[in-house]
């Protein structure tokens, strides 16, 4: 068990060694059974995290000041057009002078090819640790949820269990691709068979795939791509369907809404959740666009963990916390 982890960014992934997520997960179970029992766990007395938005969210802010409270300290939550960032203030004034007032700083940032940068900047500048709340690559803490969800549901040796992590349909908006990133990194370091399921035009970003690739074979895990959600889905364990921008193929917004009109049929619904195993889990980090990416039925269905996974939010991200804050 790797147990010192104060004073640490996680920004991506793979910041944190498979052995040092392992450490998280047992510290989330530890503060997730704490709270059932109503047992004290302030390990975080006195101290403050800044919880920078420049996105809209609701788990992720209402999980990390919920879990702060627990923790015995503080989360201020910060709208980045209520500073005056827009005025001037730069990433490295941000990371020095947050860093002198607060003992992590969290932050939320999708705008592609700038969200990552700025935490990074940040972070350099930072004396105390940045914690990726999202930005357009990474969804860290989405996924350590997914991973204790997982396991919660099926057991903690995952090896050659099938996880797909699909595309689906979705018109609201073009949504970020952090979530199946941060997923065919993590997953396979834990022995499952990835299978990435994505239309032509929606594949991920080429260094983050070389990645998914080494972190698959160096940890005994499976990754393949295909390009039919149904072939996927076929004797999955783990289902994950969500959807996702087209701005690897086209920065053009319009012409990646174009894009995305063509796929109206890779919506999750029960007839595809009928071809993974019978005790195969839903996951979705939500937002969804109900009825459109997934069906109420599936959602609100038996094999969906969504609740549960969101909740998981909240304990993974206390665990993060309580072991680089201190
Ligand atoms: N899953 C997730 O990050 O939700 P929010 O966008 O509501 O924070």
């Amino acid at each position: 068990m790797q147990t010192d982890l104060r004073g640490r960014d996680l920004i991506g992934d793979l910041d944190f060694s498979k052995e040092e997520v392992e450490t998280v997960m047992d510290v989330a179970f530890d503060l997730k059974r704490k709270r059932a029992l109503g047992e004290s766990h302030a390990y975080l007395r006195d101290k403050v995290l800044a919880m920078l938005f420049f996105f809209s969210s609701t788990r992720t802010r209402g999980s990390f000041e919920a879990g702060m409270a627990q923790l015995g300290g503080h989360a201020a939550f910060i709208e980045s057009k209520t500073t005056q960032i827009s005025h001037g203030d730069t990433e490295k004034e941000i990371g020095e002078i947050f860093g002198r007032y607060f003992d992590g700083i969290a932050i939320r940032h999708v705008d592609w090819g700038v969200g990552n940068r700025y935490q990074n900047l940040v972070a350099e500048a930072s004396r105390e640790p940045v914690l990726n709340m999202q930005c357009e690559i990474y969804h860290p803490f989405q996924i350590l949820a997914d991973l204790m969800t997982i396991i919660e549901k099926k057991g903690r040796d995952l090896r050659r269990k099938k996880m797909v992590v699909s595309w689906a349909y979705a018109a609201s908006y073009q949504k970020p691709m952090s979530v199946p990133q941060s997923l065919v990194l993590q997953m396979p370091r834990f022995g499952m068979d990835v299978v990435l399921a994505h239309p032509p035009e929606f594949e991920l970003m080429p260094e983050v795939m070389d990645q998914a690739r080494e972190q698959a074979k160096k940890y005994g895990g499976g990754f393949e791509v295909v390009d039919d959600m149904e072939a996927a889905f076929k004797d999955a364990d783990i289902v994950y369907a969500k959807s996702w921008g087209a701005m690897v193929h086209t920065q053009d917004a319009d012409e990646g809404s174009q894009i995305i009109k063509k796929y109206e049929h890779w919506i999750t619904d029960q007839r595809k959740m009928s071809l993974a195993k019978p005790d195969a889990i839903y996951m979705h980090p939500l937002p969804a666009d109900r009825n459109v990416e997934v069906t109420d039925e599936v959602m609100d269905g038996p094999n969906s963990v969504v609740f549960d996974e969101a909740e998981n939010r909240m304990h993974a991200q206390k665990a993060v916390m309580a072991l680089t804050m201190r």
